[in-house]
């Protein structure tokens, strides 16, 4: 099983819409299965259409949704940690690394994976708001990027002005450097945008840089298959690039 952890320099970045699309790219690229996951999800309401954990079991490929869709669904619009304290509860990072690799494990295993390497299982992610909103008092939405390791970790960040920050900001702080970073178009562009990818590669923030246009898909899919040709092999998951 090969896993990608998504997370964003934000909330409302294109976590999302990033995480769908690579799911329905890698199916695409040749993988046997892809699992789209959100362990932690705030401002659910009754109905489930269009939540993010929802939108990520629709774009899922020959796997069973998740059980229960989600490890913690908190109806308040707010930081999970805040939302978890209201509702008498606390996130704890062990059980949501349980809930992946349990959720992970019950993904049928189509017998070409052992014979042929490109057609291997993954799954993805999609962390709660940026890479450091609590999920408790004391922990992070990095610190389940790094529970989860060894994994893939995509940094999704705005392709806007203050993006240049946001990102690095987030990349020293991270206790590794992703191994990409996603930039995703806003509805309405600013001067930066367009600009911002190969800005991060000159000023040497991150060694590999994304651009993603609004309502775009190619280089997403351009990765999947960079990433299903590197490292496909089940059972032994990627920890580079
Ligand atoms: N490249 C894009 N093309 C089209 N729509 C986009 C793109 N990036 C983001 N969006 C849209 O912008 C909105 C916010 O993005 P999204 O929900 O993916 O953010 P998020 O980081 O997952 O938010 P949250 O922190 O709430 O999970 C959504 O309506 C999403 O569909
Ligand atoms: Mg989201």
């Amino acid at each position: 099983m090969a896993r990608v952890v998504v997370l964003g320099t934000g909330t409302g970045v294109g976590k999302t819409y990033v995480s769908t699309t690579f799911v329905r790219e890698l199916a695409r690229a040749g993988a046997a299965s892809v699992l789209g996951l959100k362990p932690v999800e705030s401002g659910v309401s009754d109905d489930p259409a269009g939540t993010d954990a929802q939108l990520l079991a629709d774009a899922s490929f020959h796997v069973k949704p998740p059980t229960p869709l989600r490890r913690h669904s908190f109806r308040e619009p707010v930081s999970p940690h805040l939302a978890a304290r209201a509702a008498g509860t606390t996130i704890k990072v062990a059980d949501l690394v349980e809930w992946v690799v349990t959720n992970e494990d019950d993904c049928p295993l189509p017998y070409v994976t052992t014979l042929i390497s490109q057609y291997s299982r993954w799954s993805v992610i999609e962390t709660a708001g940026g890479a450091f909103s609590p999920l408790s008092d004391t922990t992070t939405c990095a610190d389940l990027a790094e529970a989860l390791e060894p994994c893939l970790w995509m940094l999704v960040g705005r392709d806007a002005l203050g993006t240049l920050h946001d990102v690095a900001a987030t990349t020293r702080a991270l206790k590794r450097v992703p191994d990409v970073v996603v930039l995703s178009a806003p509805e309405a562009p600013d001067a930066s945008t367009g600009t911002n990818a190969n800005e991060m590669l000159r000023l040497g923030l991150a060694a590999r840089v994304i651009e993603l246009s609004r309502g775009g898909s190619r280089p997403l899919a351009n990765l999947a298959t960079r990433w299903m040709t590197k490292h496909s092999r089940d059972d032994s998951p990627p920890t580079k690039s």
